[in-house]
């Protein structure tokens, strides 16, 4: 990769982020936010802290939107967009399953993001137009699946513990149509992981921005397709987002689509 991008500038900020995130595991103050399953730790608190400091020194006017702070210069045609720590419920159970995600919005288009798996020191890198990277290398879909055999990742949204019923009716059908399903808890690497030939497709209800955005632009410069209710490239506001490896996509579409409860509806 010959280019500079600004996000270049935050790499060691990304890297530091995960180094305190390590550091601070053992006896992690772990606390609740508004549901008692949806969590923050102190490292969660920490990560955006050093990520903040490092995007406010190189870039004051910029906006920034992160998981567990207020939007900082709101009104900027320039976005970074921050999940400080993806996988919390994760990392608090000392399950080594846990990202970092970093990404621009220009215009509202994602340009440049950075997804980094801390515990096996792996960065994805994705630049709108210009490809996607695995540690520095060129990174391309080259699995070929089918929808029988593809491996779906998924995730469940914090009111699954009192709406858990709404939930069922598009697993089921996912269940039914695949050769597996894998919810390992960090939705940035479910996404990551299909540009990354491990995962075939995933999907997920109410996910935030900060967890997949980032994600969505690495898999779509891979070769993937991300999708959200509205059939367009997921934004801001989206409220379901459905991601593939391209020779399924179609096919995965429909299932996932034509099986909603309606009791979602007015939600999407
Ligand atoms: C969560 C993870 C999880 C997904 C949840 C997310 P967080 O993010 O990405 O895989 O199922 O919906 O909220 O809270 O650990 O940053
Ligand atoms: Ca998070």
């Amino acid at each position: 990769m010959n280019h500079d991008f600004d996000i270049h500038l935050l790499k060691s900020a990304i890297y530091d982020s995960a180094s305190s995130i390590k550091e601070l595991r053992e006896g992690v103050q772990v606390f609740s936010k508004q549901h008692e399953v949806d969590l923050v730790t102190e490292a969660d608190l920490k990560s955006e802290e050093i990520l903040i400091n490092a995007i406010t020194k190189h870039y004051p006017n910029d906006g920034i939107i992160s998981e567990e702070s207020e939007t900082i210069n709101p009104d900027s045609n320039r976005t970074w967009i921050i999940d400080p720590l993806d996988g919390t419920v994760n990392y608090a159970n000392n399950i080594p399953q846990v990202a970092i995600t970093l990404m621009l919005l220009e215009n509202n288009q994602p340009t440049q993001a950075y997804v980094l798996d801390i515990y096996k020191d792996v960065l994805y890198e994705g630049y709108k137009g210009q490809g996607a990277y695995k540690n520095g290398e060129e990174l391309k879909i080259l699995k070929s699946t089918t929808m029988q055999k593809a491996i779906v990742a998924t995730g469940f949204p914090y009111d699954r513990v009192h709406n858990s019923s709404h939930y069922m009716k598009t697993f089921e059908a996912v269940l039914q149509s695949c050769g597996g399903v894998r919810r390992f808890g960090t939705a940035a690497l479910d996404v990551c992981w299909i540009a990354d030939n491990k995962f075939d497709a995933y999907f997920e209800f109410f996910i935030k921005p900060w967890d997949t955005l980032g994600a969505s632009l690495i898999l779509e410069e891979a070769g993937g397709k991300v999708i959200d209710q509205n059939g367009g490239f997921p934004s801001l506001d989206s409220n379901l987002i459905i991601a593939s490896n391209n020779l399924i996509h179609q096919e995965f579409k429909e299932i996932v689509l034509s099986n909603i409860d309606e009791s979602l509806d007015n939600r999407l």
